[in-house]
């Protein structure tokens, strides 16, 4: 992080209380209620989370334990013994409960004209359509379906489908190019596909299943695609006997035919999500079905004062936990009404979301620093033009919100009043860990406040925690969870060692995560401290990028290291070296950016690239990524200890190319367009 940034973040003063209108209906209403329930969750943790899960699901059969835990192994299961399906609790019980035909799931497509809406019966009749033609396909139990599919509501659809049956659905962000999705329907040995003819992003057509073909060639496992028709794309080449159009597949499937629920075991997994580790190898996070959709539900209904009547946005793709957890899992358990978006923020005009919130009438808005830091760039003008009135809640979420942009969101969208919850999560932690509720906390805009009821957050330092700029008052160091919670993961796929990995250095959860806590016990997030970097609020792995860059013959060597970057929070800056006789070009960087997007998607593609004829080590040849963070973000003096590089000599050319490359990009104005078009090709990314 710059120093700019930490500074502003550290001087920023001003706290908010939470708003008296509509307080006394809050489900924590006020601080004395907040206060009540952190001490119910600590004085006994199974009794909150056991009261919490029958509040909230419909269970088939009872838990035996609330939690069995294995300290040593760090294995934490919840509810054991009992029994209940989330495709159950997320539709057919609200059947019954005079919702029948509530709005369960309201879709925008990216024409203003595409609409569609599913009440809790048509999304019951669909799923149980689509479980019977998985099943046809001989999905059963366990099966793993992998969904590369645009945002349109087949994707709910499916996944509730897979749920259904018990099969463990794996979604793959449509933006991922071919490594990208190749690593994950490999990792997960998905036996079925379940894409699209193509995506619609910002009036142009992403073939999906086009993209899709050479990657099968090299997935064994998968017997049949099933590809949806959403865009007409007219010259789809369908394999005989594999590929199968969805609309011919559940035609067989009469309108009335229901599907029972699988029972499964609260410990059978729900979902499998891939995020990126500090290898090159995306990570397969698994969650849990019982614990994970009590935690969903848990947190959806607290954080957002979920209400029966609400229409709830969460902006995320359901390619990222986000929209698994508040755009799906979250909403439909607490039987609300979840939006939909297909397309992104700044198309046709800037005016798309505020323009959604009036046309639905939206009440909670759920997205990220990202897209209120591009939407802010276009002006007020866009918001002012619509009734935003309707909205109650604004929710943050992915990346540090800074206090320009908060205040911003909070001003124009939130009309100086509406409280904005900054959630603090991760893949690994199924739902939001730290978090204010909207009536009963007061804010610190940048400040993700406190932990939850329940959530054991701290911060720890070691022996060797990495140099973190602290103000007086504070303390700082890696955010870690010391105590179990429902939503936590249930393993790495096919992974113990790495699993293991999170609870090394301290014997509790790591998050990768440095953070700060106040005088008041707010949490300030610093960012990750490990290898990843988040653009955009997306997490990518800095070893997945070398790897791609290093297997172009023209490179001999790479690293790549965060750099501030005013829109994405984070960019991704490269240094290459280059194999003797590769001259330094741009049409080097350019065959290098391509392959980045071609290999992983537009979304980590570098936004510098600096040859360097050598890059910083240490004796033992380790590359020192610590200096050339710090080189990236523009700090030249104060790379902290140099006496453990190898050849010392090797930075100062660094600075040199550094500085150049600053320089260039103001004068090359091909660069500069390059730069540009990266950039608005990364904002159609950047919603999710
Ligand atoms: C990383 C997790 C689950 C959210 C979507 C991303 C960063 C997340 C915040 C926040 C500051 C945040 C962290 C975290 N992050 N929320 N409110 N303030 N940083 O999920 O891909 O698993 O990434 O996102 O660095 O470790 P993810």
């Amino acid at each position: 992080m710059s120093q700019e940034r930490l500074t502003t973040l550290l001087t920023e003063q001003r706290s908010y209380l939470p708003p008296q209108h509509g307080k006394s209906s809050a489900w924590v209403c006020g601080s004395e209620e907040a206060e009540a329930l952190y001490r119910a969750a600590l004085d006994d943790p199974n009794d909150f989370w056991a009261a919490r899960a029958s509040q909230l699901l419909h269970w088939f059969k009872r838990w035996d334990k609330v939690l069995e835990a294995d300290e040593e192994r760090h294995k934490y299961r919840w509810f054991t013994g009992a029994k209940l399906n989330a495709s159950f609790n997320c539709i057919d019980r609200h059947l019954f409960s005079g919702r029948r035909n509530k709005a369960a799931l309201i879709w925008q497509g990216e024409k203003e004209m595409d609409v569609r809406c599913f009440t809790y019966q048509m999304l019951y009749t669909e799923v149980c359509r689509v479980a019977h033609a998985l099943s046809s396909l001989r999905i059963r139990k366990g099966d793993r379906v992998a969904l590369y599919m645009p945002m349109i509501p087949e994707l709910v659809i499916a996944m509730l489908a897979c749920a259904r049956i018990g099969a463990i659905h794996t979604t793959i962000f449509s933006g991922y190019a071919e490594g990208g999705v190749r690593s994950r329907i490999q990792g997960a040995k998905a036996k079925v596909v379940i894409t699209a003819d193509a995506a619609v992003r910002a009036g142009k057509l992403k073939p999906l299943k086009a993209n899709l073909d050479p990657i099968l060639e090299k997935c064994p496992s998968v017997a049949h695609v099933v590809v949806v028709n959403h865009a007409d794309l007219y010259d789809v080449k369908m394999t005989p006997n594999r590929d199968i159009w969805w609309h011919d597949l559940i035609e067989d499937f009469t309108l009335d035919v229901d599907f029972p629920c699988e029972s499964m075991d609260a410990n059978d997994p729900l979902f499998l999500l891939h995020t990126s580790g500090s290898t090159g190898k995306p990570t397969g996070i698994m969650h849990s079905t019982g614990g994970y959709l009590t935690y969903a539900a848990h947190t959806t209904q607290w954080i957002f004062d979920m209400r029966d009547d609400d229409v709830h946005w969460c902006t995320a793709d359901i390619g990222w936990i986000t929209g698994h957890t508040y755009g799906v899992y979250g909403p439909l358990a607490l039987g609300a009404t979840t939006m939909m978006f297909e397309g992104v923020p700044n198309w046709p005009k800037p005016d798309r979301y505020w323009r959604m919130v009036e046309k639905f009438r939206v009440n909670i808005l759920y997205t990220a620093p990202t897209v209120i830091r591009s939407l802010m760039r276009m002006g007020e003008a866009w918001t002012e033009r619509y009734d935003l009135g309707t909205l109650r809640i604004l929710g943050s979420v992915g990346e540090p919100m800074n206090p320009e942009a908060w205040h911003w969101y909070h001003r124009n969208i939130g009309g100086s009043e509406l409280p904005i919850v900054d959630t603090w999560w991760q893949t690994e932690t199924g739902g939001a860990m730290i978090s204010p509720f909207p009536y009963a906390t007061k804010l610190k805009p940048g400040s993700v406040t406190k932990p939850l009821p329940g959530v054991d957050a701290a911060v720890l330092r070691d022996g060797q925690t990495p140099d973190m700029d602290t103000s007086e008052g504070r303390r700082s160091g890696h955010l870690v969870i010391r105590k179990p919670w429902p939503g936590m993961m249930l393993g790495v796929y096919n992974d113990e060692e790495k699993y293991q990995s999170y609870f090394q250095r301290f014997g509790c959860y790591e998050s990768g995560d440095g953070a700060e806590v106040d005088e008041d016990g707010y949490f300030w997030i610093l960012g990750r401290i490990d290898d990843s970097i988040n653009v955009s609020g997306h997490r990518l792995s800095t070893a997945e990028i070398e790897a791609v860059l290093a297997s172009c013959p023209e490179v001999a060597e790479a690293a790549v290291v965060p750099m501030p970057h005013p829109l994405k929070g984070e960019g991704i800056y490269a240094y290459v070296v280059t194999r003797d006789e590769v001259p330094w070009s741009e049409d080097v960087r350019k065959k290098l950016r391509d392959t980045v997007r071609r290999d992983i998607g537009a979304l980590a593609s570098p936004e510098y690239i600096q040859f360097a004829e050598a890059l910083p080590k240490t004796c033992s040849g380790k590359v020192i990524r610590r200096m050339l963070r710090k080189i990236a973000g523009g700090t030249y003096d104060d790379l902290g200890d140099t006496t453990a590089l190898a050849k010392p000599e090797v930075l100062k050319p660094i600075i040199f190319g550094h500085q150049n490359l600053m320089l260039g990009q103001h004068e090359t104005a091909s660069a500069a367009a390059e730069e540009h078009g990266q950039e608005k090709d990364s904002t159609a990314e950047k919603q999710d």
